[in-house]
């Protein structure tokens, strides 16, 4: 199983779905020796499960700054204008480069590329292939990939990073990562010239209803969390409102976008109904929807006291093949419903994670040559919601970025520093227990911190890190083999159980704080997990082990934010004061692992854009 090889590039992708393969791309065009490490066959990546499209503004009438108002606000005025403005400039030239590289976009009769509306959209500017656009864009890139052979480790899952460890997180460098490949049991070691892209997707696995796939465990977020690397806005956490509920697989924003309809169990179109969006309805953004859905079924009016129905049916069968015919494949295969003859039982799942690792637009983070994009990174474009639609530009863009600068492109435009505690505040909030790892007197759990020593001497020439951090995940594994423990799918269900009842839609203090107690029981019983499958090849009990550990520290950071935010904005309920308070809470929240113990601060938003400032203002549908 250990392994004296060491795989040697100028920069290593961690993934390989959408943001990874554009950083890829860039990387390589840029003049880098690149190669991506990844779990999973790039298209099987979760990115072809997205299915509704790609905001930009390409049509007459309408404009990025536009597109950047709409952001705005849908962020609920916690996204940073520059990196707003930066998404929505760049995006149309970014989705013109797909469909020159032939990606099958949805067209007109005259041939333009058609754009549908989307929720909290003031133009109808999402542009789709049928929904199905994420898995044409998968492949689109992935054709680009192999043309330019670019090397692609697939099946290889990252355990952890080789960082330096300097006391300050801001003076450590990454030289490259420590892969296992499932299907050898190899665990090798990989050399980073230039950089290492983190670009490993959503963390959905934290709860126990979501869209995403089982895949996505948040392993780079927690391995750039364990660096040191501060994580951002962890609290804001997405429930899509069309979900199916036995599977929680996703029924596009697309069918509300062509004209679908929500109704309650008594029949009733409730969102203009019952008030909750008299403007726009069933098109109000995410939140908003969410939230009316659950209200609607706690107050009785839901249908098995769980779920709305989402009806197509008068869209007619021809706009439904023609437009949305893999959501009649979803509700028949998952929900054995006929769409075209039956409503579609719906209800809020968790769909995505607005926050994740603090970035600037090139993707750096406070770690040098440690950059992170798409899902798992947190450029500030999302706040406190993400508008449908916007993720998509997000990977191409910003992978975009982050791909040549990794590559040592230089930009015109300044760096944005991230990482820097300086004097921002600190956050004042009452734990029930001991976070993190470090609990006073005992020891600190299983040895996998990123930096590569235990206290003593710093290590800080490349090759010395990457092999320190290669033994150390050597030595782990051998443990966990050797162990005849707790089972790690104990633990992960008592996480996805808890979040799910605690730090859902509506969250309240004593929730938060019992959730708090229950990650706390869940990484003491970690500290004993053990492997009962002892096999070398494909070991799927040892690969998920691992992750589990991403889901505990992930599932802390998420709740200790959303315990400390004292305040109703975008998709973060709370019970306690449900009105979105300006004064005190324009603020993104950082969450630093500080060498196993959480230390939680806070930031300004910047509301500054190129040419003007973005007055917080109601936000209503
Ligand atoms: O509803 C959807 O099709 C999802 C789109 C998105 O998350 O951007």
């Amino acid at each position: 199983m250990a392994s004296n090889t060491t795989y040697e590039h100028d920069v290593i992708v961690v993934g390989a779905g959408g943001a990874g393969l554009r950083a890829a791309i860039a990387a390589q065009e840029a003049g880098a020796d690149v190669a991506i490490v990844s779990k999973l066959h790039p298209v099987r990546s979760h990115t072809g499960a997205a299915e509704g499209g790609i905001n930009a503004a390409i049509r007459e009438g309408d404009s990025w700054e536009d597109h950047a108002y709409d952001t705005m606000k849908g962020s609920d005025y916690l996204g940073d204008a520059p990196a707003i403005e930066a998404l929505c400039r760049e995006s149309p030239k970014e989705t013109i480069q797909l469909e020159h590289w032939g990606m099958a976009f949805s067209r007109e009769e005259d041939g333009t590329v058609s754009q549908r509306p989307f929720g909290g959209l003031s133009f109808p500017r999402t542009t789709y292939a049928g929904a199905e656009t994420g898995h044409q864009l998968l492949h689109t890139m992935y054709e680009q990939v192999v043309k330019r052979g670019i090397e692609v480790y697939d099946e290889w899952h990252v355990m952890n990073l080789a960082v330096t460890d300097e006391d300050d997180p801001t003076d450590r460098s990454c030289h490259g990562v420590v892969g296992y490949e499932i299907r050898s049991g190899e665990i090798a070691g990989f050399r980073a010239r230039d950089g290492v892209i983190l670009a490993t997707g959503g963390m959905g696995q934290v709860f126990d209803h979501t869209t995403n796939a089982v895949a996505n465990t948040g392993d780079g977020v927690a391995m750039a969390y364990r660096a040191g690397v501060p994580m951002e806005d962890m609290e804001f956490i997405q429930f899509h409102p069309t979900t199916l509920p036995s599977t929680g697989v996703l029924i596009s924003e697309g069918v509300r976008g062509e004209g679908g309809i929500l109704y309650n169990g008594e029949g009733e179109r409730f969102m203009f109904e019952h008030g909750y969006a008299n403007n726009d309805g069933e098109l109000a953004s995410r939140d908003v929807v969410a939230r009316a859905e659950l209200t609607e079924v706690n107050e009785g009016r839901g249908i098995e006291d769980e779920y709305v129905h989402l009806d197509m049916r008068h869209l007619g069968e021809d706009r439904i093949l023609d437009r949305l015919e893999n959501i009649l494949h979803l509700a028949e295969d998952f929900e054995g419903v006929d769409g075209l003859e039956e409503p579609m039982p719906v209800k809020p799942g968790q769909h995505y994670a607005m926050g994740g690792i603090e970035t600037n637009e090139y993707g750096q983070t406070c770690v040098d040559g440690l950059y992170a994009v798409g899902e798992c990174a947190c450029a500030s474009v999302h706040g406190a919601n993400r508008l449908g639609g916007n993720a998509l530009p997000e990977l191409i863009v910003f992978g975009k970025l982050a791909g040549r600068h990794a590559a040592g492109e230089e930009f015109d435009e300044p760096e944005i520093e991230t990482g820097k505690r300086g004097d921002h505040e600190d956050a004042d909030f009452d734990a029930p227990v001991t976070l993190g790892e470090r609990e006073p007197g005992s020891d600190a759990g299983p040895a996998d911190a990123s930096a590569a020593a235990d206290g003593g001497e710093a290590v800080t020439d490349p090759d010395a890190v990457l092999e320190v951090a290669v033994d150390r995940e050597i030595e782990h594994v051998e443990e966990l083999l050797e162990t005849d423990g707790v089972n790690h799918a104990e633990i992960r269900s008592a996480v996805q159980e808890t979040m799910t009842a605690n730090v859902n839609v509506f969250r309240e203090e004593e929730g938060l704080k019992e959730a708090l107690v229950d990650l706390r029981e869940a990484r003491d019983r970690y500290a004993d997990v053990g492997v009962s499958d002892p096999s070398r090849t494909f070991n799927t009990d040892l690969l998920h082990t691992l992750e589990t550990r991403n889901i505990i520290d992930i599932a802390e950071a998420l709740t200790m934010g959303a315990l400390a935010r004292n305040e109703f904005r975008g998709a973060h309920w709370r019970k306690e004061n449900q009105i979105r308070d300006d004064e005190n809470w324009l603020k993104h929240t950082l969450i630093s692992w500080n060498d196993g113990d959480p230390d939680l601060w806070y930031r300004p938003v910047i509301l500054e854009g190129e040419n003007k400032r973005y007055e917080p203002k109601v936000r209503s549908y």
